[in-house]
């Protein structure tokens, strides 16, 4: 049992730890191998596709692994025990700040990553103020209970080993893109109320780590996908979409914009990423992407090749699906991340349309054609 499976038993009663003097303070960095088990983690966000592959990656490196999820009863948590037996839940939302204070208390974590968000895109236009208070606000919230619980204030800077923040922020920040491929430097031009949020979010850490010392740093992640992708994404729509149509469930698969492009990764091979911007000496932003791109109209044709269809049988453009603003076109440059990480991405693009493909045949062939395990549905 970890250190921390003991005082977690103590559950609500526990006070806001002192973590530069508690025992971690001393504890060895977060790549150590012979302390990996002394190791929590706090997920926000557990529920999600990146949730559940992190859990994974940490609870292999030894961590004990915490998820916060929210809600009196989220259909969500039986999957995450499902999938992930060993981690342990706590409850929050990042709308309510006692309650995070009440988490980070209780879990006294080493390392916090929030992944919480609103985080579909159009979403974002249809609810822009819950968005901001989410997707924005929340990682204000975060940040405040790690500071409030570790003790820190404008007068008081962390001493020691100190909690280790991770935050999700996103390419969509780059927007309208300003240069190609998009770096650490590449200034933003957010084209939607989300990215307007995360760009919010991403300069809070930055202010935490300059006004107080913390140990705060962002992954800007170019769009990363997996067969536990939520069914509104445009992969894991045309993946079941496809699946849907060779199986004979449906005959056409309605799109927006074909033109658009995006850098598509795997999820497994980014959340390797965000654990290693952790285990730096220093805190600093990372890029993480592959530098290749492709458009919606070439996902499409391969993942239809996939099943032996022609797309253009079966594809239909409908204008209910363009968004008020596009981001046309995203590409990484992943130098920073290649260089000081030694993080690169094993599982390219043709693999990955691949693997979500097989994966939903498998899935709706056993299921008879539904696709209960999917985090989400194409609501627009
Ligand atoms: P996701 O599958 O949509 O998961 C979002 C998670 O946020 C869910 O677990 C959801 O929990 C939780 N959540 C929503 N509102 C909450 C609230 N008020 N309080 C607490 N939890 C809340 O997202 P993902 O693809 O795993 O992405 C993870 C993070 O990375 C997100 O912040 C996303 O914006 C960011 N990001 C993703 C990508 C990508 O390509 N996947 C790229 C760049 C950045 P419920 O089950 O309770 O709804
Ligand atoms: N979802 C969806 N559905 N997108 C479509 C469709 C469709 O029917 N047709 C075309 N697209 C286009 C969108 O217009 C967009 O240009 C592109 O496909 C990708 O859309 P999504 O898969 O919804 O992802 P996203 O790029 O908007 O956002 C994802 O990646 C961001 C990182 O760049 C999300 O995971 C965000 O949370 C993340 O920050």
């Amino acid at each position: 049992m970890s250190k921390r499976a003991g005082a977690t038993a103590a559950v609500v009663s526990v006070s806001c730890p002192d973590v530069a003097q508690s025992p971690a303070a001393t504890a060895v960095g977060p790549t150590d191998a012979e302390t990996p088990l002394t190791r929590s983690a706090l997920i926000t966000g557990i529920t999600g596709q990146d949730g559940s592959y992190l859990a994974e990656h940490l609870l292999a490196q030894g961590y004990e692994v915490w998820g916060l999820v929210r809600g009196q009863a989220n259909p969500r948590v039986r999957l995450v025990r499902q999938l992930l037996e060993e981690v342990r839940l706590v409850r929050g939302d990042l709308l309510d700040q006692g309650s995070l204070i009440s988490a980070v208390e209780r879990v006294q974590p080493d390392e916090v990553y929030n992944l919480a968000a609103i985080s579909y895109v159009p979403m974002s236009w249809q609810q822009a103020e819950l968005t901001g208070e989410v997707t924005g606000l929340g990682v204000l919230r975060v940040l405040e209970a790690i500071r409030v619980c570790s003790g820190i204030s404008a007068s008081r800077s962390p001493a020691g080993r100190q909690i280790r923040f991770y935050q999700a922020s996103s390419s969509e920040m780059f927007g309208k893109v300003r240069e190609s491929p998009q770096s650490e430097q590449t200034p933003f031009h957010p084209r939607s109320p989300y990215g307007v949020a995360k760009a919010y979010g991403h300069h809070l850490t930055q202010n935490y780590r300059e006004s107080y010392g913390m140990f705060a740093v962002s992954g800007i992640l170019f769009n990363h996908e997996s067969p536990r992708r939520g069914a509104e994404f445009v992969t894991r729509k045309v993946s079941l979409g496809v699946a849907k149509i060779k199986l004979g469930y449906e005959r056409q698969l309605r799109l927006g914009n074909l033109g658009a492009s995006r850098d598509w990764g795997f999820a497994g091979d980014y959340v390797r990423a965000m654990h290693m911007m952790l285990g730096q000496d220093v805190p600093t932003d990372y890029v993480v992407g592959t530098g290749v791109t492709h458009s919606v109209g070439e996902l499409v044709e391969l993942a239809f090749g996939v099943v032996g269809l022609d797309w253009q049988d079966h594809v239909v453009t409908d204008a209910a699906f363009i968004r008020p603003a596009e981001v046309d076109r995203l590409c990484a440059n992943p130098a920073k991340a290649a260089s000081e990480l030694g993080w690169k991405p094993k599982i390219g693009f043709e693999e990955l349309v691949t693997m979500m493909v097989e994966a939903d045949l498998e899935l709706l062939s056993v299921s008879g054609g539904h696709a209960d395990d999917s985090f989400g549905s194409d609501a627009w």
